[in-house]
């Protein structure tokens, strides 16, 4: 239905309070399974790559695939720059033809990070393309084994004064906050600082992103949510998933030469942990009718712009005028 960026569906899971998943993209499969499990549960979803995972998926061949089967879709899918670090990976993004990108400037100084982030939504906002920011730090890696960093909460969670001046001289349209996740495996109970996150949805009142979101239970993910966070990015939970679905396969069949018939059970193992990621996200539904919440819905699942493309608030008000005029019209007004 409909290739959207993250203004388009963040406001909407913020104001309602469920939350968008942003799942990480890596080849075909990932695709597809994430897409499959978008159109199944009928939830909005965020298409992310991320600049780490450059090295294993050509953005520029990738990406023309991303945005047909974006446009095709029965959902609204944001195509989004996850972890970009190098101004390099924004531009590189852009041009590809993403719709949303993250800039994230968490290793950097208070200052130099404002300063990069501001320029980068300038840039962003021109071309109708959301930016995400990152304040405080999550630490770890996507994929990785847990977190060997040995830091105390006030070194790198989000500071809420910090915060509110770094969300007002940016104008970025969401902040990824790091109130205690990791991302990768955590090494024993993740502990978040709820308190610290309520503190921020107050003084911000934007949507909030989660990252690091394997390991969290469903009810931190619920209490999140009623927190202020409208994104949660996951990642490893779906590459776990994907090399247990291979190593039970070759338990089963050690002597397979049935390559695709191996990426069709990473498929479908993939597509199950997204499908129970939207539930508990409750995002599950929400473009189902007569849910039809989200800002990017206007019907359009049925009847696809000429483009193809849902586009911006801007581009919507502009198609809700057109129709309430044609239908004036037909009235004789
Ligand atoms: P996990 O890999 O821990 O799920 O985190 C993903 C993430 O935050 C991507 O930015």
């Amino acid at each position: 239905m409909a290739l959207v960026n993250l203004k388009d569906v963040i406001w909407d899971a913020y104001r309602h309070k469920y939350a968008v998943g942003s799942f990480n993209v890596i080849n075909m499969e990932f695709l597809e399974a994430i897409i499959g499990a978008a159109e199944q549960c009928y939830s909005p979803v965020i298409l992310a790559i991320a600049e780490v995972h450059f090295p294993y998926v050509n953005i520029e061949n990738i990406t023309p695939a991303i945005r047909d089967v974006a446009r095709r879709a029965r959902v609204p899918v944001v195509i989004h720059l996850d972890h970009g670090t190098s101004f390099e990976a924004i531009i590189r993004a852009l041009r590809a033809g993403f719709t949303s990108v993250m800039f994230d400037g968490s290793l950097l100084p208070f200052e130099e990070n404002v300063n990069r982030t501001r320029e980068i939504v300038k840039i962003c906002h021109t071309v109708g393309v959301t930016v995400e920011a990152e304040l405080g730090h999550v630490t770890g890696g996507e994929g990785g084994k847990g977190n060997t960093q040995q830091l105390s909460p006030e070194e790198y969670y989000t500071r809420v004064d910090e915060a509110v001046e770094f969300v007002r001289r940016t104008g970025v349209d969401c902040l990824a906050v790091a109130v205690g996740t990791v991302h990768g495996l955590y090494k024993g109970e993740p502990h978040l600082d709820f308190d610290r996150l309520a503190r921020l949805n107050d003084a911000l009142r934007i949507p909030l992103v989660l990252h690091g979101g394997t390991g969290l239970s469903a009810h931190d993910f619920r209490q999140a949510i009623s927190l202020g966070v409208a994104k949660i990015n996951f990642y490893t939970g779906m590459s776990v998933s994907a090399c247990d679905a291979i190593r039970e396969s070759l338990k089963r069949k050690p002597d397979t030469i049935d390559f695709p018939g191996l990426m069709q059970d990473c498929k479908r193992s993939i597509q199950r942990v997204v499908e129970r990621n939207m539930d508990i996200f409750m995002s599950a539904g929400i473009c189902q009718t007569p849910n039809t919440l989200c800002n990017a819905c206007t019907g359009c699942a049925l009847k696809p712009t000429p483009s193809g493309e849902s586009g911006s608030e801007e581009d919507l008000i502009r198609r809700v005028t057109e129709t309430t005029v044609e239908v004036l019209r037909q009235f004789g007004y």
